[in-house]
């Protein structure tokens, strides 16, 4: 296996690797790690880029004793899609869940932009890391209402204009202004939910399954506002799908969770070259 030793490094090793991701890295024969590299310019990104996200080590373990999360350690650059794809229940949501504290993990194992997570205040994290679910859930009140909460907590109201910039981006017209949340398809209630968490200003989105339960044309437009937030805000981006073509579709990087460990970490385009069983699977099923 090739092994990089730049930057550009995506790692998983199976131990808590130096918080240095320039620092090289050691394999010795025997042990059982586990390290893929895929080159920044490979998906249109320069060797320096900033790591946005570092995941070190992290794990968790459940009450009864199962592992979920099993030393996972992965580098997300900014300004990228990187798609999470697995079976179920091998902790994809859990992983995600973890990045803006939905789920406490341990310290020293998940930083932004270099800090530890558990040392920012998690509001303001989860601001600057907001988050999509499956199913949108928006507030009582008209969709102007859901798209200034946000703001307001922080004393900030939004400007009419404001809002309708917003509704722009999450491509929605101006007559959804004062619709209530009651109006609204599934999908147009996906893109409010998207506005309102935009309305934060966050430079990183998680999405755990956005689209799953839409339809086509409902996911495609969701689909080309996230690739518009990506060139134009240069947003970091960290989708869970079970959708092995919307991953090649939008995504520069996918990454393979499978009991809890990154096993395959690449460009979507090479998941037919990957090494493990469950990411071949995958392809052929969505096929
Ligand atoms: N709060 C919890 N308490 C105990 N176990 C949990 C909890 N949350 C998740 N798990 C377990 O952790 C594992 C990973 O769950 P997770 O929801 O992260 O999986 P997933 O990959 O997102 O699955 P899916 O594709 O079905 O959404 C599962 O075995 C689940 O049962
Ligand atoms: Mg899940």
């Amino acid at each position: 296996m090739e092994i990089s030793q730049s930057w550009s490094k995506i790692i998983h090793d199976g131990s808590s690797p130096p918080f240095d991701s320039s620092l090289p890295l050691e394999i010795s024969q025997g042990e059982t790690r586990h390290l893929l590299a895929v080159e920044m310019n490979e998906i249109g990104l320069k060797d320096e880029a900033e790591t946005k996200i570092q995941v070190r080590g992290l794990n968790k373990v459940s009450d009864k004793g199962d592992c979920i999360l099993n030393s996972v350690s992965v580098d997300i650059p900014g300004g990228v899609i990187m798609g999470i794809i697995g079976p179920s229940g091998s902790g994809k949501s859990t992983l995600l869940r973890a990045l803006n504290r939905l789920w406490e993990p341990p310290k020293n194992t998940v930083f932004l932009d270099g800090n530890d997570i558990c040392g920012i205040d998690v509001l303001f994290l989860r601001r600057k890391v907001g988050m999509l679910f499956q199913l949108p859930v928006l507030f009582e009140g008209t969709v102007a209402d859901n798209i200034r909460y946000g703001p307001k907590l922080k004393g900030k109201k939004l400007s009419d204009d404001e809002v309708y910039k917003l509704l722009a981006l999450a491509d929605l017209d101006s007559s959804f202004f004062n619709k209530s949340g009651g109006e609204l398809s599934v999908g147009q209630a996906q893109r409010v939910a998207l506005a309102r968490t935009l309305a934060n200003e966050p430079e990183v989105l998680l999405l755990d399954e956005p689209t799953s339960a839409l339809d086509p044309i409902s996911t495609q437009n969701i689909e080309d506002v996230l690739v518009k937030l990506k060139k134009d805000q240069k947003m970091t981006i960290v989708m869970v799908s079970h959708g092995i073509k919307q991953i090649q579709r939008i995504a520069d990087v996918v990454c393979l969770l499978v009991d809890g460990e990154i096993v395959e970490i690449m460009k979507p385009d090479q998941l037919s070259e990957a090494n493990h069983p469950m990411a071949l699977r995958f392809l052929q099923l969505s096929s």
